[in-house]
């Protein structure tokens, strides 16, 4: 069984659905409010546990009733959370996302995921040395991200960096972690000046940028490629970019191929956005295996 550890961010989504998304001094109606599971770190972990793997997850709660909501939801999911911590008068990250005809806008109030320090990480290296993989995202401070990916070079654990939300990142994140998976705003923050174009030659089978709907453009070596996304009617598209880092993170532990890495990830993507909700629409691996063959 695949061993994954996620570094990352546990929050509680605040979710409103409306016909109209409101612009700037607007107010509009909306349908329904939500208070579901989410942040990055979280909705990863729970991706890959239910795509079969054996997960630890490293994150920071607030002492709220959120905190206690986020650690229950994770593990009834089957998430290790032996590692997390609670954070003495801190609230717990929140997200306030809008969700209209299936697609979001999202402020992430970080709360405790900004406890998540450098020192937390080097607490938790015997988790690490178990992990086939690690997972890690920008909703927690850029020095752990940053001392993250250094710790783990030196440890000689393949490091999958998904840089979200976009932030200018050291070169020397960018040459050391194993992969890279920004969307096409992420990677323009990330990339420096750099086109895609050069950056996807620089970074062979490491950099992936994903495009949504037009799937992920990647250099294999020898050429440029672009794998087209599984087509749906999206009701929920919060999450799929964590679905497709989790199961991509599983396929290439479990050393696939990157085209098929791609698929299955992307496979994998393409269900999430069928439910409401992060993590509501997250497939099993039999889910995803059973789709593949369709
Ligand atoms: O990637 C989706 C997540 O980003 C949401 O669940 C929300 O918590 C935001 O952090």
């Amino acid at each position: 069984m695949t061993t994954i550890c996620v570094i990352g961010s546990v929050s509680m989504d605040l979710v409103v659905t409306t016909d109209i998304r409101p612009v700037v001094g607007e107010t509009v109606l909306g349908n329904s409010f939500q208070t579901v599971p989410g942040g990055k770190g979280a909705n990863q972990a729970v991706a890959a546990s239910r795509l079969g793997a054996d997960v630890f997850i490293l994150g920071i709660t607030g002492n709220d009733s959120y905190g206690e909501s986020i650690l229950k939801n994770l593990e009834n999911n089957g998430v290790h959370t032996d590692y997390m911590e609670k954070a003495d008068n801190t609230k717990s990250g929140t997200a306030h996302i809008i969700l209209s005809e299936g697609d979001n806008s999202i402020i992430v109030v970080k709360g405790a995921n900004d406890h998540v320090t450098p020192d937390y990480v080097l607490g938790a290296t015997e988790i690490l040395k178990k992990a086939d993989i690690v997972l890690i995202q920008q909703e927690i401070p850029e020095e752990t991200v940053q001392y993250t990916i250094d710790h783990c070079e030196k440890l000689k654990i393949p490091v999958l960096l998904n840089p979200a939300p976009a932030r200018q990142v050291a070169e020397e994140i960018i040459e050391k972690a194993t992969y890279l998976t920004p969307n096409e705003y992420e990677a323009s923050v990330l990339l420096n000046g750099r086109t895609e174009e050069e950056a996807l030659k620089a970074y062979p089978n490491k950099l992936l940028i994903t495009k949504g709907k037009n799937g992920v453009r990647y250099h294999n070596g020898i050429e440029e490629k672009q794998f087209p996304s599984f087509p749906v009617k999206a009701v929920d598209s919060t999450g799929a970019g964590d679905t497709f880092n989790a199961a991509l993170a599983i396929a290439l532990a479990e050393k696939m191929k990157m085209e098929d890495a791609l698929l299955f990830a992307n496979r994998a993507a393409s269900l999430s956005v069928l439910k409401f909700g992060a993590q509501g629409g997250m497939p099993t691996r039999a889910e995803v295996d059973s789709a593949l063959r369709q």
